[in-house]
C-alpha cells in the first residue's frame, strides 16, 4: 500500500504576467513548489509525481531525481492533469496537492490522513469556510455528505452562497482514481477536465465521499496573481515570526522583518526594524541585528550587535560591533571584539580578533592578525587590471589613514605604516614605513602672489 502523492504544477500561470511558472515564484526565498515538495516529503510520501507543463523542463533542473515527474502535454484542466499521472500510481492512497497553494501545514495533511482513515472513505477533501468564497469550487452536501463540487463558474445562484469551498487537496483510494478518472468529461462552462466532478462520480459509485474542514483560510491561499504571492509572504512571514518570537528572540516591529525558513536563532536575540536574515544565516544569543540589516547565510557569534549593514556569505565573531553601513561581502571571516565601522567594505578576508577597521575603508583579499588598527581611508589595492592579490597584515600593526596597500604585499608583526602612505614594498615587523612626498611651505605666499 502505497502513498502517492501528485502534485499539479503544470497550469498556464496567465495572471502572474512572467517569464516563468508561478509555481517557481519565491516566497521568503523559497519557491512555491518547493514549499509543496517539501509537504510530500514531511507527510512521508512513498512516491512524488509532479505534473508540469512541455515548456517546463528546468523544473526538472531544479528539482533533481528524487522526483518523478509527469509531462501534460496540453493545459485541459485539473481532471486531465491527474489522469497523465495515472498509469504510473500503484495501490493505496493518492494525495493531490496544488503546487500554487504552498501555506498549507503539515498538521493539517495529518489530519486528512487520520480522518480519511478513521471515516473509511474512499474520497476525502480538504475544505475551508470563507467569507469570500468568490472563485472557489463549492462543497454542496446532503443527507448522506457530500454530493458534489460545483465549480464557481458552473455555480446557481443558490449553489454560490455556499461559503464552504474546496481548497483543492484531495485525498483519496487509488484504485478507484484510476478507475473513474476516464469517466470525466468537458461539460461545463470552462469546457475542462475537472478534477472535482470526481466526487459526483464516486458518490454514484456509491463510494464514501466526505469534507474536512479546516478553520485557518490562510492556509489555502493560492498564488496565481503577484497581489496573493505578496498574501502568501505575509503568511509565510507571520507564521516564522511567530515561531521565533515564541522561541526567545524579540522582534521589534515584526510587520517589517523577514526572516527566511532556513535561517535559526538562537533565544535573547534582538532584531530590530527593517531586518532581512537569509538562507543559511545562524544567530548566536545576545546579539542585537538591525535597524535595517540584511545578513545572508552568515554565521553571528555571540553578543554581536550589527547595524545598518549588508553581510553576505561570512562569519562573524563573538562581541564584535558591524556598522552602520558596513558592506561585507562573501568569505570574510571576521574575529571576536572586532570593531567595523561605518563605509567599510570588506572582501575575502579574514580580520583577527580585537582588530579595528571603523571607517570609510576597503579591505579586498587580505589576512589581518588580531588587534590591528586599520586608520580611515585605507584601501587594500588588490587588483592590478588583471589579477587579484593578496596581502598580509601581521598581529598588532598600525596602518594609518589614507595608506594603500598595493598587493601582494607582506606587513609584520607591530610594523607601522605612516598615514598617507602608498605602499609597494614588505614591511618587517616593528619598522615605519613612511612613503610620502614631502610638504613645502612657501611663508607670506599670499601675499606675494598679489604683487
Ligand atoms: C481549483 C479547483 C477548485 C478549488 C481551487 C482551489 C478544479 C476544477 N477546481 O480551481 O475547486 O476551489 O482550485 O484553489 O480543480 N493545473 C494543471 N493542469 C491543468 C490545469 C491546472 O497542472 O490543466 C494545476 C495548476 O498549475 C494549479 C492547479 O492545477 O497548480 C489548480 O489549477 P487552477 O487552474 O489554478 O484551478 P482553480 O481554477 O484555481
Ligand atoms: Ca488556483
Amino acid at each position: 500500500m502505497k502513498r502517492n502523492t501528485l502534485i499539479l504544477a503544470a497550469g498556464k500561470s496567465t495572471r502572474m504576467k512572467s517569464k516563468k511558472s508561478k509555481v517557481l515564484h519565491e516566497i521568503l526565498g523559497k519557491s512555491a513548489l518547493a514549499y509543496v515538495v517539501d509537504l510530500a516529503h514531511d507527510i512521508e510520501s512513498d512516491e512524488i509525481f509532479v505534473i508540469v507543463g512541455p515548456q517546463e523542463e528546468n523544473i526538472q533542473l531544479i528539482f533533481g531525481e528524487e522526483l518523478n515527474y509527469v509531462t501534460q502535454q496540453q493545459q485541459l484542466g485539473t481532471g486531465d492533469a491527474v489522469a497523465c499521472a495515472a498509469p504510473f500510481l500503484e495501490e493505496g492512497t493518492t494525495l493531490i496537492l496544488y503546487a500554487d497553494v504552498p501555506c498549507l501545514c503539515l498538521d493539517s495533511l495529518q489530519k486528512l490522513y487520520d480522518f480519511h482513515e478513521k471515516k473509511k472513505n474512499d474520497l476525502s477533501i480538504l475544505s475551508v469556510t470563507i467569507d469570500n468564497p468568490h472563485g472557489y469550487g463549492r462543497i454542496v452536501r446532503d443527507e448522506f455528505g457530500v454530493c458534489a463540487i460545483v465549480e464557481h463558474a458552473d455555480a446557481t445562484e443558490e449553489q454560490c452562497k455556499i461559503k464552504e469551498i474546496n481548497s483543492g487537496i484531495l485525498l483519496m483510494n487509488t484504485n478507484d482514481l484510476k478507475t473513474y478518472i476516464t469517466e470525466l468529461t468537458p461539460s461545463n462552462v470552462q469546457g475542462e477536465l475537472y478534477l472535482t466532478d470526481l466526487v459526483e462520480i464516486f458518490r454514484n459509485e456509491g463510494l464514501q465521499v466526505d469534507a474536512m474542514c479546516i478553520e485557518d483560510e490562510e492556509e489555502i491561499v493560492g498564488i496565481n496573481t503577484r497581489r496573493q504571492l505578496a498574501v502568501a509572504t505575509k503568511v509565510m512571514q507571520e507564521r516564522i515570526n511567530h515561531y521565533w518570537m515564541d522561541n526567545g528572540v524579540t522582534l521589534i516591529s515584526p510587520e517589517t522583518i523577514f526572516i527566511e525558513e532556513s535561517v535559526e536563532i538562537e533565544p535573547d536575540v534582538v532584531i530590530l526594524p527593517g531586518t532581512y536574515l537569509k538562507g543559511d544565516t545562524y544567530v548566536s544569543t545576545d546579539c542585537e541585528i538591525g535597524p535595517e540589516v540584511t545578513l545572508d547565510s552568515t554565521f553571528v557569534g555571540v553578543g554581536t550587535h550589527v547595524l545598518r549593514s549588508t553581510v553576505m556569505q561570512a562569519e562573524i565573531g563573538d562581541n564584535t560591533r558591524v556598522g552602520p553601513y558596513a558592506y561585507i561581502r562573501p568569505n570574510t571571516v571576521i574575529g571576536d571584539n572586532c570593531r567595523i565601522g561605518d563605509f567599510v567594505e570588506i572582501k575575502n578576508s579574514v580580520i583577527g580578533s580585537g582588530t579595528k577597521v571603523s571607517h570609510l575603508t576597503y579591505v579586498g583579499d587580505a589576512d589581518l592578525g588580531e588587534d590591528i588598527n586599520v586608520g580611515s581611508g585605507v584601501v587594500f589595492v588588490n587588483y592590478d587590471g588583471k589579477l587579484k592579490q593578496r596581502s598580509a597584515i601581521e598581529d598588532g600593526a598600525f596602518i594609518g589613514c589614507n595608506t594603500n596597500i598595493i598587493a601582494p604585499l607582506h606587513v609584520g608583526k607591530g610594523a607601522y605604516i605612516a598615514a598617507g602612505t602608498t605602499l609597494t614594498e614588505d614591511v618587517p615587523g616593528d619598522s615605519l614605513a613612511i612613503g610620502r612626498s614631502r610638504v613645502t611651505i612657501k611663508s607670506n605666499w599670499k601675499e606675494k602672489s598679489r604683487e
